[in-house]
């Protein structure tokens, strides 16, 4: 996704080269990751020459909440960034599906000074998604466990805690899977780096709860409701143990940028339905939303102008 270097960037209010947007080498942002951010889809509809952009409100409302809970001001930022979103997706000569990531960053002024002392700035990247695959993720149970509630806020969507997230994936990586699956202190599943975990069960939809320390993933909402939806099925939010992935019947991860993906392997078990047919209609159904084949659209169209 990051191979290629965009032309523009948004920052701080205007839509710039991207090399102007810079911060200091000694600042928090870039010494201890003293920033907050988000990963938002738009799918650009070639017919209508616009970017459906997936559910921006609830994204930013989140990049607010973690602000909120890092103690990093954020004043008037949330409304600049929604109006940037808009600014960077018109002016991008993008014109594929894209990744955009607004972030909120602490630019001056120590980690520990007070919040009206230190000054923050804000950027949205945009990216290219790259093509999507349909294969089924091999994931490894990872030995380092996702940072506690008692160490950092999960529900904050942090630099800092990426620095965690990126050893479990080179672990991944390095022992030949795609992705890892995190475990908290208890010993639950908790989510991958970038996804939320679903499996099924003697036909039970099970997906870990808030409170065993995962991000609010938003396409995890949407799952839930679209399971409800489509086939009738509640999803249970309960602690899941390893073994219970290990001998699920499907297996699948849900996230802004893994989509609804089917996981293949964990740690060599196979889930036992090898079809996965509830995770392949929910897959259908998500991508359906996303791509605009199917209403409701949870979607911010953003149209270019010519
Ligand atoms: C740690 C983590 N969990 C879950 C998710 C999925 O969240 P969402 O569905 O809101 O993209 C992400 C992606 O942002 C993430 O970084």
């Amino acid at each position: 996704m990051y191979e290629t270097e965009p032309k523009l960037i948004w920052w701080n209010g205007e839509v710039v080269p991207w090399q102007d947007a810079q911060v200091h080498v000694a600042s928090e942002t870039a010494l201890r990751g003293l920033n907050v951010f988000e990963g938002i889809r738009g799918y650009w509809r070639p017919e209508t020459g616009q970017f459906a952009v997936i559910r921006p409100h609830e994204h930013l409302h989140r990049l607010a909440a973690s602000a909120r809970l890092l103690q990093i001001p954020h004043d008037g930022l949330i409304e600049q960034l929604a109006q940037g979103l808009g600014e960077i997706l018109h002016a991008t000569e993008l014109r594929e599906d894209v990744y955009v990531r607004p972030t909120i960053y602490v630019d001056s002024g120590r980690y520990t000074a007070r919040q009206d002392t230190v000054t923050v700035g804000a950027f949205i990247a945009c990216h290219p998604t790259g093509p999507r695959s349909d294969q089924p993720l091999s994931c490894t149970i990872s030995t380092w466990r996702r940072i506690p509630e008692l160490a950092l806020p999960p529900l904050a969507k942090t630099g800092a805690a990426y620095t965690a997230f990126r050893l479990a994936r080179l672990e991944a990586l390095q022992a030949g899977a795609d992705e890892a699956i995190l475990l908290n202190a208890d010993g639950h599943v908790t989510e991958t780096p970038g996804a939320a975990v679903f499996l099924l069960r003697d036909g039970q939809l099970i997906t870990p709860p808030l409170a065993d320390g995962i991000l609010d993933s938003i396409t995890r909402r949407t799952v839930i409701r679209l399971a409800q939806t489509e086939l009738g099925l509640t999803a249970q939010e309960r602690s899941i143990t390893r073994s219970e992935l290990y001998s699920a019947d499907e297996v699948f991860i849900a996230g802004t940028l893994d989509e609804v993906r089917l996981v293949g392997q964990i740690d060599r078990h196979a889930p036992r339905h090898r079809q996965a047919p509830v995770a392949n209609a929910l897959r259908t159904a998500y991508l359906e939303l996303c791509t605009g084949s199917r209403q409701p659209l949870d979607a911010t169209l953003v149209k270019l102008l010519p």
